[in-house]
């Protein structure tokens, strides 16, 4: 019989109902996305023709759906604790032709085998560890997955909840909710639920993690609102 696994993350939220409406739940984000997207194709594009690519998190692998076409060469590791999401990432990788590319993990990255990649993606995946240590051991299991040097881009949402901005921040990201048809009531559960169940810690703080998992100092490349993205190498 298997181990239970620990109690990491929130992979349970991520439902096949959850899952099933990912990809469109969101489309107020699209803009957003889109850059995240840029970033990780900018940042990633000088490894080999043939790199491997770790995707943490994978979900329904819209960042390996904007990488696959770009680079042919390159082969995936999609690493997902739900099954439904993973499920679609799938579907997705096989109706658009670079499935044969792609190997699926239903699993932490903790648990699957440490083989050296080249590159590595974490988008909108560690801010579902409140805990600050499971945090940067998520950190240091991406790092134990690639060669010294290996290119890692963090995109997460991360604000500074005690500084005098962080009211207008989160006022704006509440805006882009409600732009995009979330009612009164699910922007107010939200605004409960953030830094608490998700989201616990501050830029600064993920930074050290990023760090002290394995990498270079980061470079925070990004901010879109509440979101934040650094890019880091493995030390
Ligand atoms: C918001 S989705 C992001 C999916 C994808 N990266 C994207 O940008 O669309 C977060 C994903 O992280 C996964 N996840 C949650 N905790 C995780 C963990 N500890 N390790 C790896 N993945 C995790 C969830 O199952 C979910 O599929």
């Amino acid at each position: 019989m298997s181990p239970p696994r620990p109690s990491l993350a929130l992979s349970g939220a991520f439902s096949e109902d959850h899952a099933k409406a990912y990809d469109t739940q969101f489309s107020a984000l699209s803009g957003i996305q889109a850059c995240m997207h840029l970033l990780t194709d900018a940042y990633l594009s000088p490894l080999p023709e043939e790199a491997r690519i770790l995707v943490a998190g994978a979900g329904t692998g819209a960042e390996v759906r904007y990488l696959a076409p770009r680079h042919p060469g390159w082969r995936f590791t999609l690493v997902d604790p739900s099954g439904p999401m993973l499920a679609i990432a799938r579907r997705h990788a096989e109706a658009e032709g670079f499935a044969d590319r792609c190997s699926f993990h239903e699993a932490y990255v903790s648990e699957t085998p440490v083989e050296a990649h080249d590159g590595a993606t974490s988008l909108l995946v560690s801010h579902f560890l409140t805990d600050a240590a499971a945090r940067q051991a998520y950190f240091a299991d991406i790092a134990a997955r690639l060669k010294p040097g290996a290119r890692f881009i963090n995109v997460d949402l991360s604000t500074d909840d005690n500084a005098p901005s962080f009211a207008g921040v989160m006022g704006l990201w509440m805006d882009i909710f409600r732009l995009g048809g979330q009612t009164e009531e699910n922007r107010a559960n939200y605004l409960n639920a953030y830094g608490k169940q998700f989201a616990a810690h501050g830029p600064e703080q993920v930074a050290q993690m990023i760090e002290a998992g394995g990498f270079t100092p980061p470079a925070p490349v990004f901010q879109a609102a509440l979101i934040r993205g650094w890019t880091a190498t493995r030390a």
